[in-house]
């Protein structure tokens, strides 16, 4: 079955800046975990669709703002993450959790603004939700329900195993040259897995054979043409897992019966995945341009039931497998951005890549402006 994407939705800056506006800016986007966001005034910074914005613990509430001073535009927090009042470094201008001015340093010798001015000198403000540890933003004026992105079930299980969360975590970004879908499609894809990591990621899976069983029945009751809301999209699935028992194991509160290799696909661009329910990840395909993307790796474990002093470590330790194992699809992701042109092939579809295929429509109906909720 030919793909209904076509190359240009790989390369076309015109086709990204559509997506700014109809995908990301519609959409729920993940920024961060809540138990990063717990101290006062903790911060993330992310962009989503084009805009800066600040995800901030003001009074133990969280809230999104344009991360834009309205005086001369300055970001008001600078690091992607971190621990500071909402205070913009360029000439002190201070906010209150309301995003609204507090104080100008010298307002009435330097600035003299009138109370209408006074009054508009503003962060924007924009929605925050959670599906448990979870956190969500919505760039739109009227944002759809988070109900009509991630099905009743499937936040039930992210609540359940958002709550398992340590607050430590580890961050990492990794800039990579191949536009964003091609990441996400290919993680819907597991028949890669044998030939793109044979000695990384495969040896940890038992008893492969069954999962493509396992897949192969899916497929028969399952199709790309009944998955046709934007719900639909995201969806989780376990597969068994051969993980070696370290003696720290048995100091967190894991999640889950044992060894499962756990991943939910939250559409439009995040894998979250957990290992035996002890090590949590979430991976994000970050567009930054039509042919370049960030993948931001936020890696977590179970929180622990005493101390870890080696817990620093331990999340290094994960972090850099990770990372491994995404440096080996990258190598062929790039490869493939490589071959994309005008008047590139059409990609085909087998009958096992119905999520793949769902994904692309449901991507080109958003793209058009229709609504699917
Ligand atoms: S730009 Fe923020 S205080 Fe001037
Ligand atoms: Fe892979």
């Amino acid at each position: 079955m030919q793909s209904v994407l076509t190359s240009q939705h790989y390369f076309s800056e015109d086709i990204f800046d559509l997506e700014k506006e109809q995908l990301f800016k519609r959409l729920w986007n993940f920024v961060t975990f809540r138990t990063l966001l717990s101290l006062p005034n903790s911060f993330v910074t992310r962009e989503i669709g084009g805009v800066s914005i600040l995800i901030q613990n003001v009074s133990g509430e969280i809230k999104a703002f344009e991360n834009c001073c309205p005086h001369r535009l300055m970001p008001i927090q600078q690091q992607p993450f971190g621990q500071s009042r909402m205070v913009c470094r360029y000439h002190g201008w201070v906010f209150d959790g309301a995003g609204q001015v507090k104080t100008i340093p010298n307002e009435d010798e330097l600035y003299c603004f009138n109370q209408d001015e006074r009054n508009r000198l503003c962060l924007s403000q924009f929605q925050v939700t959670s599906i448990g540890n979870l956190v969500f933003v919505n760039l739109s004026d009227n944002p759809l329900s988070i109900d009509a992105q991630y099905s009743k079930e499937l936040q039930a299980q992210l609540i359940e195993v958002s709550r398992h969360f340590s607050d430590t975590a580890i961050h990492n970004n990794i800039d990579v040259n191949y536009n964003w879908k091609l990441n996400y499609e290919n993680v819907l894809d597991h028949n890669h897995l044998p030939y793109v990591h044979p000695k990384s990621f495969l040896p940890l899976l038992r008893k492969v054979k069954n999962i493509e069983k396992a897949q192969e029945s899916i497929s028969k009751s399952e199709s790309f043409e009944t998955l046709l809301t934007l719900s639909d999209q995201s969806f989780s699935s376990t597969t068994p897992l051969h993980i070696e028992s370290w003696p720290w194991h048995s100091l967190v509160d894991r999640y889950g019966p044992g060894d499962l290799y756990y991943n939910f696909f939250l559409f439009p661009n995040i894998n979250f995945i957990s290992l035996g329910g002890i090590i949590f990840l979430a991976q994000q395909f970050q567009p930054i341009s039509a042919t370049k993307t960030q993948v931001r790796f936020t890696l977590t474990t179970a929180k622990e039931k005493k101390r870890i002093p080696a817990l620093p470590a331990i999340l290094r330790g994960h972090m850099k497998a990770e990372v491994e194992v995404l440096l080996e699809d990258v190598k062929f992701l790039e490869a493939i951005q490589s071959n994309l042109h005008l008047h590139s092939p059409s990609v085909q579809h087998g009958q096992y890549e119905y999520r793949l295929a769902a994904f692309g429509n449901t991507y080109k109906k958003l793209l058009k402006g229709d609504c699917l909720w």
